[in-house]
């Protein structure tokens, strides 16, 4: 019998990476290889990169020249290990990728995993193959679909991606390039997929794509849906009992979102938001196409649906010409919406975008010192925020056995990490925590006994309380 090929991947970046890196493992599996964790052993190492920031970009480089060690050794053992670079920077930099390292066997864009057999084997035969092209067909038709198995080992929380790309062309921004213009997946593909997820133990399926509320898939009557009216028809699928979206754009807020939020128990109320500044003139620079206080519009709208929701976004300090005066209006809005949490970035030109031709460069001290500025503050909200839980009895999905032995950690709604003694057999169920405690960010409590239901007698007992699946 012939030994199974193993394969090692490492992703950078964003959530989409994480999901691409699976359906990569996903559609190699059928080539024999299996996953490992050591990049030593592996017969094939898959860098998943990306492009969005400069210091993104160049671990690739790094990265590859403690590859070429890795492979020369395995090829002083007789062994023969090939490179491929996959993701962003493949897709923007593939030609330099293959000149400036040639340690790299294959180079394949985000729209080409479907072709990484065939890329594999032309490079085995020929030399080195290259695929930055966007094919014409959708990639999703080709990938084949996990394993029930691999399903299960990979937990009760999945990406699924419903999305791709984006027509946005924010001035400082690389995905427009990188992963191309906006694409839907149609309804049924999706269906098939979370139905398939959800028949083998997944319990949380977070929707992705680069701008996913401006989803507009075909829906089983031709017409096109809205993000909204497949979270409908999502939340029906048993098994499924939480949904999130990500990343939205606060352009492409439709009403039919907010009414899902309203009415679907099963959607958590938990909404990533990117804003970038708060800055009306730097926005319009930025290509937003928005002004902040449309902004604030929109999130009042989701708060009058839904009073228990909470939002994170992100944010850029020192874009071109971003005055103090411009950056105060930043801290304005944070202050004023009150965040769960956000990630802030200092601005990166990146080659090809509109904003690296801007002249008037914010000074790195300034930039450095606004970023502390606002994390603090980001930072104050968000302590604020989880601070908050403490005393309350919040829903929590239980992921996996934490670090510590005998306790089992999964996530409230608002994806902080809550932590519990109890039996594993609490996986994949959500179950009511009274919150005791907090720990850096990590919340600890007791799983509360349901009202209605005896009270335990022996320490454990509680473990053994039938399962309450709520949130669906
Ligand atoms: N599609 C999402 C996010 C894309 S990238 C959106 O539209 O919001 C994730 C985040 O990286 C962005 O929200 C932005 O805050 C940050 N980012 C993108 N390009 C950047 C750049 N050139 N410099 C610094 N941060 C950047
Ligand atoms: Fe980039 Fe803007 Fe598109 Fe988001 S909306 S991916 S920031 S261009
Ligand atoms: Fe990075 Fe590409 Fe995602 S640039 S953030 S991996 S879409």
């Amino acid at each position: 019998m012939k030994l199974p090929r193993k394969l090692h991947i490492k992703s950078y970046g964003c959530q989409m990476n994480v999901y691409d890196a699976q359906r990569m493992v996903d559609a190699l599996a059928g080539e024999g290889f299996v996953e490992t964790a050591s990049v030593d052993d592996a017969d094939l190492v898959i860098l998943n990169t990306c492009h969005i920031r400069e210091k993104a970009s160049e671990k690739v480089y790094s990265e590859l020249g403690r590859l070429r060690a890795v492979k020369d050794e395995a090829a002083r053992h007789g062994r023969t290990m090939n490179i491929a670079v996959a993701g962003c920077v493949a897709q923007a930099e593939g030609s330099e990728i293959i000149r400036r390292a040639p340690v790299v066997d294959v180079v394949v864009g985000p729209q080409s995993y479907h072709h990484l057999p065939q890329l594999l084997a032309q490079a085995q035969h020929h030399g080195r193959a290259l695929e930055t092209e966007f094919p014409a067909e959708d990639k999703f038709g080709f990938l084949p679909p996990p394993k029930p198995e691999t399903i299960r080992a990979r937990g009760i929380s999945s990406f699924v991606t419903v999305q791709e790309g984006c027509d946005k062309f924010c001035t400082f921004c690389v995905v427009p390039y990188t992963r191309g213009a906006e694409v839907s997946r149609p309804v049924t593909k999706i269906v098939d997929d979370v139905t398939r997820l959800a028949d083998n133990g997944v319990r949380e399926i977070t929707l992705i794509g680069q701008n996913v509320n401006a989803y507009h898939g075909e829906g089983p009557d031709g017409r096109a849906w809205s993000l909204g009216a497949l979270l409908y028809h999502l939340a029906e699928i048993p098994g499924v009992v939480r949904l999130r979206y990500s990343t939205s754009h606060p352009r492409d807020v439709e009403d039919t979102l907010i009414e899902a939020h309203r009415d679907l128990p099963a959607l958590m109320p938990f909404v990533h938001l990117p804003v970038q500044s708060g800055s009306d003139r730097v926005l319009a620079a930025m290509n937003r196409r928005h002004t902040a206080s449309d902004y604030r519009r929109v999130i009042d709208r989701f708060r009058a649906a839904r009073q228990d929701i909470a939002f994170s976004s992100d944010f850029i300090v020192g874009f071109p010409g971003e005055s103090e005066e411009d950056f105060s209006a930043t801290l304005a809005l944070v202050t004023q919406i009150g965040y769960a949490g956000a990630y802030s970035f200092k601005y990166s030109p990146r080659p090809g975008t509109p904003a690296a031709d801007m002249r008037e460069m914010v000074s790195a001290e300034e930039m450095d010192e606004r970023l502390v500025r606002l994390q603090e503050l980001i930072d104050s909200q968000q302590s604020a925020f989880n601070a908050a839980a403490i005393g309350s009895t919040v829903d929590v999905l239980f992921e996996r056995p934490a670090r510590n032995p005998g306790q089992i950690v999964g996530r409230t709604a608002y994806l902080q990490p809550a932590h519990v003694m109890a039996s594993a057999d609490i996986i994949g169920q959500v179950l009511p925590v009274k919150i005791e405690s907090l720990e850096r960010y990590s919340l600890l409590g007791e799983i509360a006994v349901p009202a209605h239901a005896p009270r335990p007698q022996a320490a454990v007992s509680h473990v053994t309380t039938p399962s309450m699946i709520t949130g669906a």
